[in-house]
């Protein structure tokens, strides 16, 4: 195996050692994928300003996000499935966060459940919620996140409908996965996969199936989606659950400033400027180019988070000086855990890390609060001249 010196290498590695239906599900975005691709390719267009001779000595990645003090302004993002990109990946990864110091988000379309990350873990973790038709179901589901102490609620607002994912629907994507003869042929040949996933009970929505009466076969994540997600969902239920949760609540899935005002009038504790990471509404403007006019408007009243194309340091670095006071990583973890397990995970973070940690030095900054947009050059300012 080739040393793992960035988080393409962990990438090259989850697509080998993952099948292929779960790899292409979080390699993915929706139609095109232009949004997907720019959440990436924005970070590019950003530069960055080289200062020297100003002393690095002394120099944290420390930060505090929701009052909570974070070895990095980084967090684990809520991703569905995790559990079938390696066996007990919610787990893996929520043990990860914990020992780096830094908070771990579980979807609510988790294979491991919220009660099986409280038993794995110490630390209080962030529970991410998708509001269904079956409200028994969310009154339940917010209650349990109580029970097992989880520290915030992140609500999720970006995905009543599903944007369609052409590989999820040629892959026939499912948790458990189908067994037809393509998938145990591709299965065949990922025998780390298979070994992790026999040695585990922990193989399908377990926030869900036997919580749920009267659903018992949970069918595709499509199905399930187009039955139980909520298209009512409006701004006065996100009054309720702040009601019912009684603790901080992030509000994830703003991609616009009239919506980020709405958001602060709800009394939410943060925003996570998303695009769901391109999985939802393709020619979204990327997160990242969002971003500023987002703070610009509400950066004052309420805590602006960000997510979306993150996959190295420097990225980190850059959401933070437009304001991002928090960001999260999706791809880039499921990547390591996909790659490696835990390990795989811990080294996703320490490579953002170092990079983070360098680059700030290579910037002239100390500390995160310092960072601000006199360390960058955005498009139109130098970096187009040459055009
Ligand atoms: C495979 C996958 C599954 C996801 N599932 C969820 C989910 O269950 N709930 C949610 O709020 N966001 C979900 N997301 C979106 C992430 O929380 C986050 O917004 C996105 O991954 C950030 O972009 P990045 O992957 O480029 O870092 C998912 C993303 C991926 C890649």
């Amino acid at each position: 195996m080739r040393p793992i010196a960035c988080i393409e290498d962990l990438r090259i590695l989850a697509e080998r050692r993952v099948p292929r239906m779960f790899y292409d599900y979080a390699d993915s975005g929706s139609w095109t994928e232009q949004t997907y691709r720019e959440n990436e390719s924005d970070f590019a267009r950003i530069r960055l300003r080289q200062k020297v001779a100003v002393n690095m000595e002394g120099r944290t990645t420390e930060a505090t996000i929701i009052g909570r003090k974070v070895a990095m302004p980084v967090a684990i993002a809520p991703t569905g499935l995790t559990g079938m990109q390696h066996a007990d990946g919610e787990i893996l990864a929520a043990r990860a966060a914990e020992k780096f110091g830094i908070p771990f988000t579980l979807s609510t379309m988790s294979i491991c459940s919220i009660e099986d990350v409280a038993e794995a873990t110490n630390t209080p973790f962030w529970f991410q919620l998708y509001v269904m038709r079956d409200r028994e179901f969310i009154y339940r589901l917010i209650d349990r996140a109580k029970a097992a102490e989880c520290e915030a609620l992140v609500l999720t607002l970006d995905l009543q409908v599903l944007g369609q994912r052409h590989k999820d629907v040629r892959n026939g994507l499912s948790a458990p996965p189908k067994l037809t003869v393509r998938n145990m042929l591709n299965m065949a040949t990922k025998p780390r996969w298979c070994m992790g996933m026999l040695g585990t009970k922990r193989r399908e929505f377990r926030n869900i199936v036997g919580h749920v009466s009267n659903v018992d076969d949970m069918g595709t994540l499509a199905e399930w989606t187009h039955s139980q997600f909520d298209p009512r969902l409006s701004w006065d239920d996100v009054k309720w659950i702040k009601d019912r949760w009684g603790g901080k609540l992030i509000i994830k899935g703003i991609n616009d400033p009239d919506d980020a005002e709405k958001a602060v009038e709800s009394g939410a504790d943060a925003i996570i400027v998303s695009n769901h990471g391109g999985r939802q509404l393709d020619g979204a403007l990327s997160s990242i180019a969002m971003l500023p006019e987002i703070v610009e408007r509400v950066g004052d009243r309420i805590e602006v988070h960000f997510d979306g194309g993150i996959r190295s340091g420097q990225d980190v670095l850059k959401a933070v000086a437009l304001g991002a006071k928090g960001t999260y990583i999706g791809r880039a973890f499921l990547y390591g855990l996909g790659a490696m397990g835990e390990e795989g995970v811990t080294k996703v973070l320490e490579i953002i890390h170092k990079e983070l940690e360098t680059t700030m030095a290579l910037c002239g900054r100390t500390n995160i609060a310092d960072i601000d947009r006199s360390n960058l050059i955005l498009p139109n300012e130098r970096t187009d001249i040459f055009a």
